[in-house]
């Protein structure tokens, strides 16, 4: 069984996800880490295509989540830090956007789901990976209202970090998530929309958790 949430950065669905799995006490399943972990392969390829696409079918990507945190690791190192550095940040659409890389990162989904009940969170689960999921939720907000909450998260980390820089990170990714060709960042259409610019976080987790419960 499946519950999937899509939306675009900072709409709050990796924290609810985490609350509704805390909650209900069913697994969590990170998309965008699973992007992220690519991501940082194709970097360590210094940007090389087939030098990446090499590597990515070599090395064993593993992930789990425990203690409020999705962990991954590459061949066994924990890369669970890494995948969220700022240079990782800014080259994730680019590589998501490549379509060997969408299906690289379904298969590693779609492998995991088949034992357990889930709340999986991206931005295309609910039309292209898991298009029968058993319930669909799409989380938004106002880009002002995203720009603010992913900056108070990052800036304890990064003190260099400007409300400005985050909101300009944020624009242009849901661009390009939004316009690729493959799988783009989508509401789908039967999926429940659930605009939290107004909403406490207690409250769109008790949104979200009464309508799984319905
Ligand atoms: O948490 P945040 O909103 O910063 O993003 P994320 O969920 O970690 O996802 C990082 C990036 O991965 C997104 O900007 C997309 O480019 C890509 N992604 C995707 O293409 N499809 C998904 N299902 C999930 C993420």
């Amino acid at each position: 069984m499946i519950i999937v949430i899509d939306g675009p950065a900072g709409s709050g669905k990796s924290s609810t996800a985490r609350a509704i799995a805390d909650r209900l006490d069913i697994e969590y399943l990170d998309s965008g880490a699973l992007y992220r972990t690519a991501t940082l392969i194709y970097l360590e390829a210094n940007r090389d295509e087939d030098t990446f696409f090499r590597l990515l079918n070599q090395k064993k990507i593993s992930f789990y989540y425990e203690d409020q945190k999705f962990h991954v690791a590459v061949d066994g190192q924990s890369v669970t830090d890494e995948i969220r550095t700022a240079e990782v940040t800014g080259a994730v659409s680019e590589v998501a956007a490549l379509p060997r890389v969408r299906s690289f990162v379904n298969n590693l989904m779609r492998d995991v789901v088949l034992d357990g009940i889930y709340v999986a969170e991206g931005r295309d689960l609910g039309t292209a990976v898991f298009p029968d999921a058993e319930l669909k939720f799409f989380m938004s907000a106002d880009l002002e209202e995203r720009a603010k909450r992913r900056f108070k998260e990052r800036k304890d980390q990064n003190p260099e970090l400007t409300l400005k820089e985050v909101k300009q990170n944020i624009a242009e990714r849901d661009l390009k998530d939004s316009k690729r060709q493959a799988d783009p960042l989508k509401k789908a259409d039967e999926a429940i929309e659930i605009d939290t610019t107004n909403l406490t976080f207690e409250q769109q987790v008790d949104k979200i958790c009464s309508k799984i419960r319905e």
